[in-house]
């Protein structure tokens, strides 16, 4: 193909993106008498923000202020978070934006919808979140960030969020995240940081979070826990599968688990070797693995399922 004729190919698909490629549509449906939903088609592979509509035809007698639900559609397929939904949709309490390619994360992505309870951003390509992209999301409850490719997060990322009771930020690249953190959620009952580059768990991130009961950090390269953490939360679930673990600090922490008020899970060289009991009053007791030589062979690639049948299997008490 000659230049003039790549140059004019070019232009047509260009056009043919601006013209049809750029465009927002729901398909509006009730499922109960409190969920007026959405389903969101998304056509926004350039990631504009320029939008003046989101075309469909409501249900007799509903408006956009009725919105509870917004489900994006598969097909959908955006760079950013437009801001339109929100400016449109502004009573909207669960957005689901799972999948769609979203890259960046800005401060007026979300600004419009006050009474936002659950964002599903999860399974997108987010590199980049500013720092005010949750500030006018104050009943925030359930937040999933999981499966993006974050590194870390802006440090003041959570300070408006008193309701947030659920956060995800699991499989993504995070290796160190900023002082005081999460020290912003009050009523954080549980944190998912499995699948990440941790390699040390800071009590610096969490203040004192008497709510934040389940910490999950399986499968990091974590080789050294700042006990104090425990200490200044209400921390009694720890998931510790599958990390480095050979310093002394976590064996310290092992020690430690007197404390625990459930379950505490340690690792040492990669493999699960100690697992929590939760099996009935058995719950503050160390417990081993009956077949030890088992443990031997849990892979990194079949690891959810290695977890699960370990989590089933009896165990006895030392
Ligand atoms: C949005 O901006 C793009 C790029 O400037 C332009 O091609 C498009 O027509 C604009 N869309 C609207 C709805 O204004
Ligand atoms: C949080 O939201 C996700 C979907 O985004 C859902 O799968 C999960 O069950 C919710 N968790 C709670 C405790 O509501
Ligand atoms: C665990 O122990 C219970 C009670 O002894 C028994 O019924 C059950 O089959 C055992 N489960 C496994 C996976 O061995």
């Amino acid at each position: 193909m000659n230049s003039t004729s790549s140059l004019l190919l070019l232009l047509i698909t260009t056009s043919l993106h601006a013209s049809f490629g750029q465009n927002l549509f729901c398909y509006y449906r009730i499922i109960n008498p409190f969920a007026y939903v959405c389903d969101l088609l998304i056509q926004n592979p350039n990631g504009y923000n320029n939008f003046t509509e989101i075309r469909g035809t409501h249900l007799p007698v509903r408006w956009n202020e009725d919105v509870t639900t917004i489900l994006r559609a598969t097909s959908s397929i955006s760079i950013n978070a437009p801001s339109i939904i929100c400016n449109t949709f502004i009573n909207a309490r669960d957005l689901d934006l799972f999948g769609i390619g979203i890259e960046r994360i800005n401060e007026d992505s979300f600004r419009n919808c006050r009474n936002l309870r659950q964002l599903e951003l999860g399974g997108n390509k987010i590199v980049e979140i500013e720092e005010r992209s949750f500030s006018n999301n104050p009943l925030l409850d359930n937040l999933s960030l999981q499966g993006n490719r974050l590194t870390t997060l802006p440090a003041n990322i959570f300070v408006n969020q008193r309701s947030l009771n659920f956060l995800s930020l699991s499989r993504n690249i995070i290796t160190d995240l900023p002082k005081n953190i999460f020290a912003p959620l009050l009523n954080l009952q549980e944190l998912n940081l499995d699948f990440n580059q941790f390699e040390v768990i800071h009590s610096h991130w969490f203040g004192k979070l008497s709510t934040l009961n389940f910490v999950h950090f399986r499968s990091n390269q974590i080789i050294a826990v700042d006990e104090r953490f425990i200490d200044n939360t209400g921390v009694y679930w720890l998931g510790m599968f599958h990390n480095i673990c050979i310093n002394q600090i976590v064996l310290d922490l092992s020690a430690k688990r007197q404390q625990m008020r459930a379950a505490l899970q340690i690792c040492v060289k990669n493999y699960q070797d100690i697992s929590g009991c939760t099996l009935g009053n058995l719950d503050e007791r160390v417990c081993k693995l009956e077949d030890e030589n088992e443990q031997q062979q849990i892979k990194i690639d079949n690891l959810q399922k290695a977890v699960d049948e370990l989590l089933n299997r009896n165990c006895t008490c030392a």
